[in-house]
């Protein structure tokens, strides 16, 4: 089976991003579609970047098996709030650890905000950033505006069947993406 691993990416005390990267879970296990996990970047609390971890000499373990996580993975979801236009430090702290593991990897990116654009602003920065780390970014959106109002902390969404038919539409791409690497052989 396919695993998916989900990138939580705000560490902030009050959060409300990680309650779309619940839903995420929930949706993948619920449907099947995959088996799921969710990197907790506030679990991780990596300290700030000094070295890609190729070139580190003495690795945390911690570091190590979040590398060997992205790695394995089929595919990635990045579920990221919109800070001041951009997404967290906290994210580039762990795109920038990696290289290789990142290359050609099928990754989704959804934005959330409690404002009403749902973080849209962040997707050229996060995007960009993903390209020329050689990832394969899927052309879907899942932009998530007033958070608080559409899920539970739980990340149960307030209208199940609307989410639901959005994260259908949006994980059907990254599954697409994963199953075309997967063909290649690549
Ligand atoms: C430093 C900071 C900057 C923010 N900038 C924006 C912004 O530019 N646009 C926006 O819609 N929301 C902004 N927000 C609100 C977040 O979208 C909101 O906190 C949301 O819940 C997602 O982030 P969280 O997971 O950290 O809670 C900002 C929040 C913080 C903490």
């Amino acid at each position: 089976m396919n695993h998916i691993v989900i990138i939580s990416s705000s560490v902030r005390l009050k959060r409300a991003s990680n309650r779309v990267a619940l839903y995420f879970k929930n949706y993948i296990e619920e449907n099947k579609l995959a088996s799921a996990e969710i990197l907790d970047l506030n679990e991780y609390q990596f300290p700030i970047f000094n070295e890609r971890l190729k070139l580190q000499v003495n690795p945390s373990v911690q570091t190590l098996a979040f590398a060997e996580k992205i790695k394995l993975a089929n595919g990635v979801v990045i579920v990221t709030p919109e800070y001041n236009g951009g997404y967290p430090a906290a994210l580039k702290n762990v795109i920038d650890l990696l290289y290789d593991e990142w290359h050609r990897k099928p990754i989704a990116i959804s934005t959330v905000s409690a404002g009403g654009f749902g973080g849209t602003q962040v997707i050229t920065s996060l995007q960009f950033t993903l390209w020329k780390i050689r990832a394969w970014t899927v052309p879907a959106m899942f932009p998530v505006p007033k958070v608080q109002e559409m899920f539970d902390e739980m990340g149960n969404p307030t209208d199940k069947i609307t989410m639901d038919k959005k994260a259908e539409a949006f994980i059907k791409e990254l599954l697409w993406c994963m199953e075309a690497k997967e063909k290649m052989s690549i």
